[in-house]
């Protein structure tokens, strides 16, 4: 039997080497003997398992700018998503360590608006306006950045239309709903500079798993059951190859089942741990020649 476990399987780039450097404070902290208390101002990442373990070795989760005050020492790691300017400042204090995780794709956000400000011109963001990502780069700008949803937001905005606007998007957000909100921005007579910040990592994971179901004889999906990329990510793999399994864990795969396939491939949820994916990737190869 042959293997492919798809290089994009679970965790993006920017979640896991932000919980990388969560355990590598651990390990830091255990291999100093320091007792610094390990904070993360929101979970790390959605995903109950990790969050518990990261607890577990002592890390607490922090979820209000209260707490952050409160705090009288101890290390703070900021997640892939990123902060704003106020909670930089509101660390900017003896006794706090900062650990910056935020995603070099949102950092490379953070610095696009500040120049696109610099040059002169007005700062749209295409985003969900509660969304952490979007109220951090929202706080990068001077003047107040305009965020746009919907078609309606876009339809709807008031701005002096001798002012040049510089359009960013929230990594995550549709490229179909962008385009649209582009669309009907250039209409509306401004001068725009569009800059696609959106990211990709979600598109190759779904790109990476069809590729892989198209040849495998039987495809396993790793993810929670409630996780929507999951569920997404299993559809697509069914289209394209009909003994597609979606598992939570090893215990929910019948390895019985796939002895008699020539090829099996592997792919996983956003929020899938990768320690999760390798044990059933190891126990998959057990049959592998
Ligand atoms: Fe992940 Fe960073 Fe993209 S957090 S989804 S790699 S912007």
């Amino acid at each position: 039997m042959q293997v492919i476990l798809a290089k994009t399987a679970g965790f993006c780039f920017g979640v896991r080497k932000a919980v990388e450097q969560v355990y590598e404070q651990i390990e830091n902290r255990e291999k100093d003997g320091k007792e610094l208390p390990i904070y993360t101002y929101g979970p790390i990442i959605h995903n109950e398992e990790v969050v518990r373990d990261l607890e577990q070795r002592g890390v607490q989760v922090l979820n209000t700018k209260e707490e952050l005050a409160a705090l009288e020492k101890g290390i703070v790691i900021i997640r892939a998503h990123g902060v704003g300017r106020e909670i930089y400042d509101l660390l900017d204090r003896e006794g706090i360590t900062v650990v910056d995780a935020t995603c070099p794709f949102v950092k490379k956000i953070h610095r696009l608006v500040r120049e696109q400000e610099a040059l002169g011109r007005h700062i749209m963001i295409t985003g969900n306006k509660n969304h952490p990502e979007v109220e951090a780069i929202r706080s990068c700008c001077q003047k107040e950045a305009i965020i746009l949803e919907t078609a309606a937001e876009a339809e709807n905005f008031t701005l002096d239309s001798s002012i040049p606007v510089s359009i960013v998007s929230q990594t995550t957000f549709n490229y179909n709903k962008f385009e649209e909100l582009v669309e009907i921005i250039s209409k509306k007579g401004y001068d725009i500079i569009v800059l696609n910040t959106i990211c990709n990592a979600t598109q190759e994971r779904q790109k990476e798993a069809a590729e892989i179901a198209r040849e495998a004889d039987a495809m396993i999906v790793i993810g929670g059951r409630h996780s929507s990329n999951t569920q997404k990510l299993y559809e697509i793999c069914k289209k394209e190859c009909k003994n597609t399994y979606y598992i939570q864990t090893l215990v929910d795969l019948d390895l019985d089942v796939l002895k008699s396939m020539g090829s099996v491939g592997i792919t996983a949820g956003a929020s899938t741990p990768n320690n999760i994916i390798e044990e059933v990737h190891t126990n998959v190869r057990r049959d592998e020649f």
